[in-house]
């Protein structure tokens, strides 16, 4: 049995199987209060701003696109610049932060979007010819606007063209095409099983390219590591046009891409990936609690059990500051989001065990599909269409500036205070969400892939402040919030990892640095991301793969001979 996706097809009515919701008014209240706190997160609402059009000349390139293509009607259709009346809704369309949507963000000279491998090589040959730089973009997420905006004259790869996807159900494998979104993924595995998935995040309209080339993690971290762990293959064009595979290009560049950025280092045309099993149905279960209920004493609790616990538990902690109903007070609110793969009979005895403090009940959970848990993480009604998820335009645009942390040792409850007294500074558009890792992640080497929060990290921390009701991120209120964020840095420093700090590359953050005159500028940045050995590493197979630094970015990772 096998299903695929392709763009070209109009997704069909099917029947789903309606699980049995078990009715209950605290569940109701409770996912409400989740689906409110994660439109800041996964879905937001937007408004679009006007864009002035930026011109420059690309007539060169355009000649050559063509020269270079077998077939150069069909290339043309392809093919966007300023004077087009598309560019911008082509360019603007994917651009997931807002805040880069924007008059004086720097545009493409030209868009691309290829619909198979010989226009990337054509872009390729002509951008080298010409001097352009070139960006990759498949889902648009990237938290810096790295894949669609660059300070020097640049051509956009935009993959939204190539996402078909193939389902390889009797071999527990699927081909994923480069511009692929994670949404797609889940929508077509569904349309084929119910008892495989694939282990990555929340957001269906993040890219499966940039998702994994970072690395990936999500619901499934505990039992399955990260999604980059589950790749069996892949192919990749690199500098010279060359289409490879995990053979032709090697084990050093097919570890690079899975958590180094693939951006730094080619193309990825297409991902081969091992679909895990998961159970027919799945438990979830949301508690909130505030500062008034214990929040500080069960949070300080969750940091000693999750970690530890059974692997097939998952919860996502959200927290942010609210005011107590009806008064100019404060508090703190924290979300525990659980998702067990497993049915509630299981599940319970062992958190009565554990963590009774918790007050998980029968009567707050909910039994549904693996695909189901993707909707409500996701914030769309669980027991709602999953058709939703293959759909680009139902899924709102964000604004965000944020940051990522790894926490080691559980912080003191004194800690706990202390980073409560400094959300309440903030005019409460923030959020933390903490990802609980231990389990599988205990098993992996820091270098088994680039990606090395492995072993020791008890959970992962994403911070946010919230930009969706501002018009810009220049502000008064921009600004503060954006200032407030990185002074939280220096509370949280006490408590979270350090030599080096660890940040997460799919949250990237160019306050982290962006020198690369040398290995000392360099790893200020690179050592937080990969660590030393990993770093040290990547700067050598980018050396090797593409000496002359053609995929760059302000964060890429740099050659030898450029430092
Ligand atoms: C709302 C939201 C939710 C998120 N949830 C999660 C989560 O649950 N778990 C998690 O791990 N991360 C999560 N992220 C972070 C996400 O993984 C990163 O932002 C990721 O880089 C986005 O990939 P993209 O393809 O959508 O972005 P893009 O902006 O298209 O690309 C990001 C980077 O990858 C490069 N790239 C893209 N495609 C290719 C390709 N085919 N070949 C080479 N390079 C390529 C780009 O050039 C750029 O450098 C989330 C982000 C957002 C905004
Ligand atoms: C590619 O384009 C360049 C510039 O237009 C041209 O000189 C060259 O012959 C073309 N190559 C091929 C293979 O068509
Ligand atoms: C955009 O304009 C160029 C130059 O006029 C043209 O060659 C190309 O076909 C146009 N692209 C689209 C998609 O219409
Ligand atoms: C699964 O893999 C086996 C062994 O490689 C192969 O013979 C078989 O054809 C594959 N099945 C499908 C559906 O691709
Ligand atoms: C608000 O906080 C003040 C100062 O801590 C306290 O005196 C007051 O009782 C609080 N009000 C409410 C409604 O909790
Ligand atoms: C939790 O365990 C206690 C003691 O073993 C027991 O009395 C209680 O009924 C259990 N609660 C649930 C919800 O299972
Ligand atoms: C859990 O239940 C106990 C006993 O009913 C109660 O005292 C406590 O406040 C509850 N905690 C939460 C977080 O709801
Ligand atoms: C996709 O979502 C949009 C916006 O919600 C909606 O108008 C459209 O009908 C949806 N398309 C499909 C195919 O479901
Ligand atoms: C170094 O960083 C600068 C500024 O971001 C950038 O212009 C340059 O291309 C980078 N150099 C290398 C070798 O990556």
């Amino acid at each position: 049995m096998s299903a695929s996706f392709s763009i070209n097809r109009s997704i069909n009515s099917h029947t789903s199987n309606t699980p049995k919701l078990m009715k209950n008014s605290r569940l109701t209240s409770s996912v409400l209060i989740l689906l409110v706190l994660s439109l800041s997160f996964c879905v937001s609402w937007g408004s679009r701003y006007s864009i002035s059009d930026v011109t420059l000349t690309s007539e060169d390139f355009i000649t050559c696109l063509q020269s270079n293509s077998t077939d150069a009607t069909t290339i043309s259709q392809l093919i966007f610049t300023p004077d087009n009346s598309s560019f911008l809704p082509v360019w603007e369309v994917a651009v997931n932060v807002l805040r880069f949507n924007n008059p004086s963000t720097p545009k493409p000279t030209v868009i691309l979007t290829p619909t198979e491998e010989t226009h990337i090589q054509a872009a390729l040959f002509c951008a080298k010819k010409y001097g352009y730089e070139m960006r990759i973009r498949s889902g648009g997420h990237d938290f810096e606007g790295l894949s669609y905006t660059a300070n020097a004259p640049f051509v956009m790869l935009d993959l939204v063209n190539m996402r078909s996807i193939d389902i390889n159900v009797e071999n527990r494998t699927a081909w994923v095409q480069g511009g692929a979104l994670l949404g797609e993924l889940y929508y077509t595995i569904s349309q084929s099983t119910n008892t495989l998935y694939f282990p990555a995040g929340m957001c269906p309209s993040v890219g499966v390219s940039g998702f994994l080339s970072g690395g990936g993690y999500g619901n499934l971290v505990r039992k399955y590591g990260i999604g980059a762990d589950n790749v069996l293959d892949a192919h990749f064009m690199d500098v010279s046009g060359n289409i490879l595979d995990r053979e032709s290009m090697g084990e050093d560049l097919f570890w690079a891409i899975r958590g180094g950025g693939a951006s730094s280092f080619g193309i990825v045309l297409a991902w081969k990936l091992m679909l895990v099993p998961v159970p027919e149905r799945v438990t979830l279960f949301i508690v909130s609690v505030t500062l008034e209920q214990g929040a500080t004493d069960i949070f300080h609790k969750y940091q000693y059990v999750l970690p530890n616990f059974d692997r097939d538990l998952q919860m996502r902690v959200q927290i942010n500051s609210e005011y107590i109903s009806n008064t100019n007070n404060k508090t703190i609110r924290i979300l525990f989001h659980g998702i067990y793969q497993g049915n509630t009979d299981t599940l319970l005895p062992l958190l009565n065990q554990s963590f009774p403090e918790l007050n998980v009940t029968r009567e707050i959970c909910q039994e549904v599909r693996m695909v189901q848990s993707t909707l409500q993480f996701g914030g769309f009604p669980t027991l709602g269409p999953v058709e939703v998820l293959a759909n680009r335009s139902a899924i709102p645009k964000t604004n965000f500036k944020s940051k990522s942390d790894y926490v080691r040792t559980p912080i003191p409850k004194g800690g706990l205070i202390e980073i409560w007294e400094k959300l309440f500074e903030n005019d409460m558009s923030e959020m933390l969400q903490m990802y609980t890792f231990g389990g599988k992640m205990e098993e992996y080497s820091d270098t088994a892939i680039p990606y090395p929060h492995r072993a020791g990290v008890l959970y992962q921390v994403y911070k946010t402040v919230n930009l969706i009701d501002q018009p810009s991120d220049t502000t008064t209120v921009s600004l503060r919030r954006i200032a407030w964020l990185r002074s939280f840095d220096k509370t949280l420093e006490p408590y979270v990892s350090s030599n080096p700090r660890e940040a997460y590359l799919n949250y990237i953050d160019l306050d982290l640095g962006v020198g690369n005159g040398s290995y000392e500028e360099a790893s200020v940045w690179g050592e937080r991301y990969w660590k030393r050995e990993n770093f040290k590493k990547l700067i050598r197979i980018k050396t090797k793969v593409d000496p002359e630094n053609f995929f760059r970015h302000p964060q890429s990772i740099p050659p030898l001979s450029a430092m």
